[in-house]
This record gives structure tokens, C-alpha cells and sequence, in this order.
């Protein structure tokens, strides 16, 4: 995967600043990497008229508050300020297509262990990242040997940079064994979601996804996916635990999460899905994601903060 070009100007600690001039001490970069949390959103340029949709930014910022207070951070900022500080952000980097958006807090700290500051910095930088949405693009997945998180540990709920380690672990293993992707169960064996994102199946029609006590982050995709499936889709929609075998039973499946957007699983474990290849519901659902960010379907309107760009 190409590098991502980091835009110009960050906000950081209340002010737009140069890229360069926004650095941390070195001493730091452990202590602030485990204290830390995050959100990740991207904005779509409508192909019309080349304004860029800032996809979600309440739900993410919401969402972001809330890491920030499970992890017993203090911020600053009001959620007015870090949504102003977003749109001045896109606004003064004027990018010319989409791009993903990284609000970051963190505390600083002279020691891995409890005696961290209280205070949350925050910076928010801008990067370019290529939507996926009108390629073919389709994961070959794997269940992980991996558990994923819970709760009482290490919450999936909150958007913890340290509960990426268990991501990373998953990842590697699914690519070193040659899959695109990995799906984690919970410890008790039910289907919790992937590495950074969220998974549907289709089963005789109708769509099942864990639930939010499986494991998972409460993702703002998964959200929308629902959304759209009840609404724009008109399908039956179930959020429980799923069993392992299920995965391997569904007629489709697919990932949907910021990132990765919406990916068809088109085999679990080399078992494939269906006949192997993305299944109409996958396909009617990422097309469906991909007009409603892009703004090309006009509903949904209060999901879009619009910025315009400058010719
Ligand atoms: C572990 C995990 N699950 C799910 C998701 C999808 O969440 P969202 O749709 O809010 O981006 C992400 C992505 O951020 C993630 O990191």
C-alpha cells in the first residue's frame, strides 16, 4: 500500500499550526501512544459539485468524547470547539478529493504505568486515502487464532490506541497465512468483527450482525449499514451473537467500518460464501454507502457536514 501525503497544516492544542512545527518530545512517544485514543473519518468530494463531505463528524466526535472520558482524560475542547476545529481544518488544507481525517488524544507521561497526566492534547491532522467503494475489491478471510478483546479488559468500546495491539496481532497472522483479512471471536467463541471494522452476514435474505455486547467497537458504520438496510434496502436486520459456523453458512457476508468502507467476504477460511463471489445484498449495500457519502443520494442529509472547495 503507497504511503499516505499528510496535509500541510495539523490543529493542535486550539490552533491550526504548520505540520512541522506541531512535534511532541521523543520521551514521550511511548506513554502517549498506550494513553491515547482516536477516531478516524473520512470526507467524499461529490462528483457535481467538488464540495467534500465530511462523512459522520457528530457521531465521530460524539464518540471520540467519550474515549476520551473512559480513558479518565480531561479535554479542553467542547465538542462545538473540536467540530470547528474539523471543518477550519479541511477548510484551510483545501484538499482536491477525498480524504481521512484523524482527531488524536493523548496524555503525557514520564512512565508507562497510572502516574500519567490527566490532560488530553489533541491534534487532528488530514491525509489523502483512495475510497475503495467503486472497485471490485473483495476479502478473503480468516478466523483468527487470535481472541479479541473484551470488555472488562481492555473495551472495544473505546477507540483505545492500545487496543490496536490485539488488531495487529490478527492482521499479521491473516496476511502471514496469506487472507486479506482476519474476523476475531469473542473469548466464548462468538463472531465479535475484524481488525478495524465490523461485519454483517446475509442468511436467506435478511442481515445478522453481532451485537454491541460482542466485542466490538460501537462502530458509526455499522450504525449506518443498519440504517440503510432497514430504510433504503427494506431488509430484516438482527443484532445477536453469532456462532463461528454461521460465517462459514451465510450465503454473503461483508466488512464495513471508516476504512475499510464496505468489502464483500467472498471466503472464510477458503470456504466460500454463496458461489464465491459478491452476493446481491454486499453489492446493493455498497453502492447504496457509496451515494449517501458522496451526497449523490440527497437523504441523509444531517450524516454530511459540507465544506466547499476552492477553485
Ligand atoms: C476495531 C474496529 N471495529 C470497527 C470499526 C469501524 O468503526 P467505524 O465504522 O466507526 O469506523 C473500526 C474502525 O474504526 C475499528 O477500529
Amino acid at each position: 500500500m503507497a504511503e499516505s501525503t499528510i496535509f500541510p497544516t495539523v490543529w493542535f492544542d486550539g490552533k491550526l499550526a504548520p505540520l512541522e512545527s506541531a512535534t511532541i518530545n521523543i520521551t514521550q512517544m511511548g506513554p502517549a501512544s498506550v494513553s491515547s485514543v482516536f477516531e478516524g473519518i473520512r470526507a467524499y468530494q461529490n462528483p457535481t459539485t467538488k464540495a467534500l463531505n465530511i462523512f459522520q463528524l457528530d457521531a465521530h466526535l460524539k464518540r471520540f468524547l467519550q474515549s476520551i472520558r473512559l480513558v479518565r482524560l480531561e479535554c479542553d475542547y467542547t465538542f462545538d470547539q473540536l467540530r470547528e476545529a474539523v471543518v477550519s481544518l479541511v477548510r484551510e488544507n483545501d484538499p482536491a478529493a477525498d480524504v481521512y481525517i484523524r482527531p488524536f488524544a493523548y496524555a503525557e507521561s514520564t512512565t508507562f504505568g497510572a502516574a500519567t497526566s490527566k490532560i488530553a492534547h489533541v491534534v487532528i491532522h488530514v491525509t489523502d486515502w483512495d475510497s475503495k467503494l467503486k472497485t471490485d475489491v473483495v476479502s478473503h478471510s480468516a478466523v483468527s487464532s487470535w481472541a479479541r478483546l473484551t470488555d472488562n479488559q481492555m473495551a472495544p468500546r473505546v477507540k483505545a490506541s492500545a487496543n490496536y495491539l490485539n488488531s495487529r496481532y490478527a492482521s499479521e497472522e491473516a496476511k502471514r497465512n496469506g487472507y486479506d483479512h482476519a474476523i476475531l471471536l469473542t473469548p466464548q467463541g462468538k463472531v465479535a468483527e475484524g481488525p478495524g471494522m465490523c461485519l454483517m452476514l446475509a442468511r436467506d435474505g435478511k442481515l445478522i450482525t453481532p451485537a454491541v455486547t460482542s466485542g466490538i467497537l460501537e462502530s458509526i458504520t455499522r450504525e449506518t449499514v443498519l440504517q440503510l438496510a432497514r430504510q433504503a434496502l427494506d431488509l430484516s436486520v438482527t443484532e445477536r451473537e453469532v456462532d463461528r459456523t454461521e460465517l462459514y453458512t451465510a450465503d454473503e457476508a461483508f466488512f464495513c467500518g471508516t476504512g475499510i468502507e464496505v468489502v464483500p467476504i467472498v471466503t472464510v477460511d477458503r470456504l466460500p460464501l454463496g458461489d464465491g463471489k459478491p452476493g446481491p445484498i454486499s453489492t446493493r449495500m455498497r453502492d447504496c454507502y457509496h451515494d449517501v457519502v458522496r451526497g449523490i443520494e440527497t437523504g441523509y442529509e444531517s450524516w454530511r457536514t459540507v465544506v466547499n472547495h476552492e477553485d
